[in-house]
């Protein structure tokens, strides 16, 4: 339990344990926290609950704080399970307590627990009056689920944004001032790289629209990790810019490799460009043994992507090509690719690469380089040479 000030309670759940997320689709190498929050004025709300192994927990802790059956309402931002998991167990002990939830959370709540809770379905601009203050709701529908919203309170406030503005990092100190900002702003980027550059759009739209409001905002609480306390703005700014189009000056060159011809290639590649370009950033990871989530955020952050593969079986290794499939659902805007590969014989993989790529909204630079098995001497010059070519069409 944390008190934020005299009527706003943090009573979530720090997941120190977490390592994967979203099944097996999201790394979380430091963690995470299911926040929800209890907001006591004449009227009491909880704000979300917590991901459903860790729904008795919850409660028994919840217990602590407050008398359950005095809880007016539980606002659901978002019927994810991470957030609505606990609700099941909650319901048994107070089945009358309303749930207000945008028209979609109502739908998704039936269909996650085909339960017959009293819903209340609020939409943006509609109130909750608390007696001093008030809940203001904002709908973010696709940011990130259909059901998605964000609730302010006036007075306090507080903007409760639920999965927007979140990452996964667990912390004791629960506030972006008391924890390593470069650790915070990596994860609050690999966080919106890998869940939320596919609707861009629409967060530059909504934040557009939450700032043509000009509510004041002390406080923003997300749904994981770390509330923004210090300077909350700050992350508002930085997802504008992560919406529109973002990139430092930075090449990634991914590869997956059998026998280290593909590899070798690689790194003479890094060593053309660099010859051309000693400002950029290159970095270079073997996809078969990176984190494929650090991957896509180095992808995120990159002006050009360069990605080789030997050829197998006609096609391309299967590391890269979960890659490439990831790259192609997260629609990545404005970046420029290029693709290489050493082979034995037939030696699709540079077309299969070259294909997926412009399919996903790469623009793929050139025709590719691929080499006949293990590079030699000239076969490294001809590395560096699609290296320096390629440093000056970055
Ligand atoms: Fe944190 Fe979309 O759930």
């Amino acid at each position: 339990m944390l008190d934020l000030n005299d009527k706003v309670t943090w009573v979530g759940k720090i997941d120190w344990d977490l390592r994967r997320f979203h099944g097996d689709e999201y790394s979380t190498h430091r963690g995470s926290s299911y926040n929800s929050y209890l907001i006591r004025d004449q009227k009491t709300v909880l704000i979300d609950t917590v991901w459903t192994p860790f729904a008795k927990e919850f409660i028994a802790n919840l217990k602590k704080t407050i008398d359950l059956k005095k809880i007016d309402y539980i606002i659901m931002n978002h019927s994810e399970v991470d957030h609505s998991g606990a609700l099941p167990e909650l319901m048994k002990l107070i089945p009358d307590t309303p749930i207000c939830c945008t028209a979609n959370g109502a739908k998704l709540l039936k269909a996650h627990y085909h339960a017959d809770w009293k819903m209340i379905e609020v939409k943006t601009g509609d109130t909750l009056d608390l007696g001093e203050n008030k809940l203001y709701f904002v709908e973010a529908r696709m940011l990130h689920w259909p059901d998605s919203m964000m609730s302010y309170l006036t007075g306090e406030s507080i903007l409760f944004s639920n999965d927007a503005f979140g990452q996964h990092y667990a912390s004791e100190h629960m506030y972006n001032d008391k924890v390593d900002s470069a650790e915070l702003y990596q994860e609050a980027l690999k966080y919106y790289a890998n869940i939320l550059t596919p609707f861009s759009s629409l967060v530059v739209k909504k934040i557009d629209e939450l700032l043509s409001l000009n509510l004041p905002i002390s406080m923003i609480c997300p749904s994981h990790g770390v509330i923004w306390r210090e300077n909350p703005i700050q992350i508002v700014n930085h997802y504008m810019k992560w919406a529109k189009g973002y990139q430092e000056n930075q090449v990634t060159i991914l590869y997956d490799t059998m026998w280290n011809a593909t590899r070798t290639m690689a790194e003479a590649i890094a060593a053309g460009i660099k010859e051309k370009d000693q400002d950029v950033t290159i970095k270079l990871f073997n996809c078969a043994n990176t984190d494929k989530n650090d991957i896509l955020a180095e992808i995120f952050k990159s002006t050009m992507v360069v990605m080789g593969s030997s050829t197998i079986n006609r096609g391309i290794l299967s590391a890269l090509a979960a890659i490439l499939e990831m790259t192609k659902g997260l629609g990545f805007k404005a970046k420029k690719a290029a693709v290489f590969g050493s082979y034995g014989w037939s030696g699709e993989a540079t077309k299969v690469i070259s294909e997926g790529l412009s399919a996903s909204g790469f623009e793929v630079v050139n025709e590719g380089l691929k080499l006949l098995w293990v590079p030699d001497e000239e076969g490294i010059d001809q590395c560096r040479a699609f290296g320096n070519e390629l440093a000056e069409k970055i």
